[in-house]
């Protein structure tokens, strides 16, 4: 055995402690990396969502047919604007009801009400059913609620998805007057309109009206610019800030609950279809959009395609999209004005 010598001894130890300093710088540089590439992860999980959205739109825009839609709905609107084409002299005027699993007979007698309302008979009028069940047969729904049309639609986006998809696919030619509504439709009774859906389809319906909400006087409130009793929908700032292009006022607007009313075409093409285009993407947001987890949602409630609380937003949106806004809505409504008139 040779013993290290002293010189060889110091050699070996400025060595090693060379080796200990490169081991440890290597250490540092290793650190560094692993918090580098911690960084890095945890920003592109942050952005994921942002970008799975992006996908998901591409794919969505190119399969447009395949995943919102299990109904074929081109060939049925040429149909339909030969019709327009045809009844030049009439103003047209359509119900367009959002079906699910209302009890038919009820939505058959709604529909015989509105047909029966004179100031109605003088128009060209079509019920347009779209029915978001696939286990209820079209044609059968057509033939029970005797509709003119019935689409199939995806049951996504509630009511709200539904009434948007008709403004898209329809905004060249709309007609001149609409009557959106879910087709389990609040003010009807056994043997008729309730009286105060009555008069305004009958006596404050007419060709100027602009906006009109199809709700009892109760339903219609003020909206504190998102803060309601029902409700915090703070998303509500921003569609207004995007759709009247001002702040929202300090002393908040009306607000019509329940997605019943009528609006004029000409009300409808005050906005651009960009904007109902913008809408109706959120609206329909696939389960991983940030929309279901929105920090700016009201607390409590669960979110999904079906039922987006982004829905709930929407339905409080209508007087804003249609400028129909006015403190004094309920008031007018209580005075048999209930609308907003060109
Ligand atoms: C899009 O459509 C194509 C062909 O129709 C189909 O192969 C593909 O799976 C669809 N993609 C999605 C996301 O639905
Ligand atoms: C299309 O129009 C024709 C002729 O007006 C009519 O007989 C047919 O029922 C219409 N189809 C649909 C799906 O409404
Ligand atoms: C239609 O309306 C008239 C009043 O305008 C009413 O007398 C009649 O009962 C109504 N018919 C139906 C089926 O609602
Ligand atoms: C829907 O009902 C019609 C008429 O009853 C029938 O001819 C058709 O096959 C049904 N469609 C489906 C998908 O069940
Ligand atoms: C429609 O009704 C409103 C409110 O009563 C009224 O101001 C307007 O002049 C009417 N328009 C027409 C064309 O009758
Ligand atoms: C909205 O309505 C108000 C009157 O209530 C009007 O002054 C304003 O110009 C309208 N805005 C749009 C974008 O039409």
């Amino acid at each position: 055995m040779e013993s290290l010598n002293k010189s060889e001894l110091s050699q070996w130890i400025i060595c090693k402690n060379k080796l200990k300093s490169l081991s440890s710088f290597r250490s540092i540089i290793l650190f560094i990396t692993i918090i580098v590439l911690i960084v890095i992860s945890s920003g592109s999980i942050k952005l994921k969502p942002l970008e799975e959205h992006r996908i998901y739109l591409y794919s969505k825009y190119k399969n447009a047919t395949s995943f919102i839609f299990f109904n074929s709905i081109e060939k049925q609107n040429k149909n339909f604007t030969s019709t327009i084409l045809n009844s030049k002299e009439k103003k047209t005027f359509d119900v367009v009801l959002s079906y699910y699993a209302e009890d038919q007979a009820f939505v058959g007698r709604y529909i015989r009400y509105i047909k029966n309302v004179s100031s109605l008979q003088q128009l060209n009028i079509r019920i347009i059913i779209y029915n978001k069940n696939s286990n209820v047969n079209n044609t059968q729904l057509k033939v029970n609620l005797k509709a003119d049309i019935v689409y199939g639609l995806s049951n996504i986006g509630r009511e709200g998805a539904t009434f948007l998809y008709h403004i898209i696919s329809n905004y060249n030619k709309l007609a001149d007057h609409i009557i959106f509504s879910q087709a389990g439709v609040e003010g009807i009774n056994d043997k008729g309109l309730d009286d105060w859906y009555y008069d305004r389809l009958q006596n404050q319906f007419n060709s100027s009206l602009g906006y009109m909400p199809l709700v009892v006087n109760h339903m219609i409130s003020k909206d504190m610019c998102g803060h309601h009793p029902t409700g915090n929908f703070l998303r509500l700032v921003d569609l207004w800030g995007m759709l009247q292009q001002t702040l929202c006022p300090t002393n908040g607007f009306s607000v019509a609950f329940r997605g019943q009313f009528l609006v004029s075409k000409q009300r409808i093409l005050q906005k651009p279809l960009s904007i109902y285009k913008y809408i109706y993407e959120i609206i329909t947001g696939h389960n991983t959009h940030w929309i279901h987890t929105d920090p700016r949602a009201p607390p409590g409630f669960y979110s999904k395609p079906e039922q987006p609380v982004f829905g709930y937003v929407v339905e409080r949106a209508w007087t804003i999209i249609f400028n129909c806004t006015g403190l004094d809505l309920a008031d007018r409504c209580a005075q048999k004005k209930c609308g907003c008139y060109d």
